[in-house]
């Protein structure tokens, strides 16, 4: 049991320890009314995997997702079937990009071997390539996989294949899709590479750990940049709320950025000391900047709606120009909260405002968008 001592008349009480936890927060706007679409009932995952319909779209996702990215994919009505694990498939093109979507694309035709790949491949341009869906399942067929990209890869060797996925994005060009579904089974189809929703195969953007900042944290940051196509650079002003202890902040002044750093948690030393460093050891529902900044990051653990009103309460208060932002979604049913993340941002005046699955999310979604106006 804990004791303290009565608080004598007149006498205010001494400071104690806990008051250097987080004032209280600031009570959040109340959300708009975001109405969530009709639920849809989910049908039982396949297993084995239906063997998907050439003139159909293919889309892939994180195994555990299918569900969510189905009934993502219903709501457009573009005929969607849950096809197993990692695999939903649609009778019509998407007209939004799917939140829980890594990878789609339209399929041409369902091949049992890398020769008939090839040939159904033509002859234009593309930079191949050759997955599997990111199950347990389609993970032990990587060696699959390997050889049917080797025989692809070499049955094309006079074509000039763009050597990397930039390449084919600079010069205009396709991502040729070979995606192993099933043991020598392949859907076949390509995709223009400014379209496509990931330059990376199947969508699995793998970012590399580095010695100065090894957290899976960085590599969500790296991974959310290269999505985006943009980052800050030498100079610019940035806010990084849920900052502790410091891989994001890391990572944006390695960019040559200025970062000002706001978390209840403590930076790691290097990070804290840096010059171009300032910490709020405060929380960031309580935090008002001095002055705007150019990018707003956030990577709170917290509660998704009331940090996306936050977030909108940046842009309200034109505190910010570009955001990027990971939210935790811990809940089991993610898409009412997905659709109110969007809502509550795009109500605040953010525009062009993003939503994906990335590689590294696992029970979040990376957001990206811009100020509006
Ligand atoms: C996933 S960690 C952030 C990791 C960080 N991006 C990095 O790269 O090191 C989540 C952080 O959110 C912080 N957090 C949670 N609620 C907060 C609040 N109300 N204000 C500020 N920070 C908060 C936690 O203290 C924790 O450090």
């Amino acid at each position: 049991m804990r004791y303290t001592q009565p608080m004598r008349k007149g006498h205010h009480r001494a400071k104690r320890r806990d008051d250097r936890r987080p004032p209280p927060r600031e009570r959040p706007v109340p959300p708009p009314t975001i109405p969530v679409p009709h639920r849809v009932k989910q049908p039982k995952v396949p297993s084995p995997a239906l063997r998907p319909t050439a003139g159909h779209w293919l889309f892939t996702c994180r195994e555990g997702f299918e569900t969510q990215l189905y009934e993502e994919l219903c709501w457009q009505r573009c005929g969607a079937t849950l096809l197993g694990p990692g695999l939903v498939s649609t009778e019509r093109a998407a007209k939004q990009p799917p939140t829980f979507a890594r990878m789609g694309f339209p399929i041409d035709e369902v091949v049992e071997t890398p020769q008939q790949a090839a040939q159904r491949l033509g002859t234009a341009p593309a930079k191949v390539q050759v997955w599997v869906p990111d199950t347990q399942a389609g993970n032990a067929r990587a060696g699959e996989c390997v050889a049917w990209e080797s025989t692809i890869v070499s049955l094309r060797a006079e074509l000039k294949d763009p050597a990397t996925p930039w390449a084919a994005f600079e010069q205009g060009a396709r991502l040729a899709q070979v995606c192993l579904v099933a043991p020598h089974t392949a859907a076949v189809g390509s995709v223009f590479a400014r379209e496509a929703l990931s330059l990376a195969p199947g969508g699995r953007a793998r970012m590399k750990r580095t010695a100065e900042a090894p957290s899976r944290a960085a590599m969500k940051l790296d991974e959310a940049l290269e999505w985006v196509g943009v980052s800050p650079g030498k100079g610019d002003r940035c806010v990084d709320l849920g900052s502790a202890p410091g891989g994001w902040t890391r990572r944006l002044l390695e960019r040559g950025a200025r970062v000002i750093s706001v978390d209840t948690g403590l930076l790691a030393p290097d990070v804290a000391s840096h010059s171009r460093v300032k910490h709020f050891h405060q929380t960031a529902f309580a935090f008002t900047p001095e002055e705007p900044c150019d990018w707003l990051f956030c990577d709170m653990a917290w509660r998704p709606v009331e940090v996306a009103q936050l977030l909108a309460k940046w842009a309200r208060n034109r505190w910010a120009t570009q955001l990027v932002a990971n939210l935790k979604l811990p809940m089991k049913d993610k898409l009412p909260t997905v659709v109110r993340i969007r809502g509550t941002l795009e109500a605040g005046g953010w525009s062009n405002v993003k939503l994906r699955q990335l590689y590294h999310d696992r029970d979040e979604i990376t957001v990206s968008a811009v100020r509006a106006g």
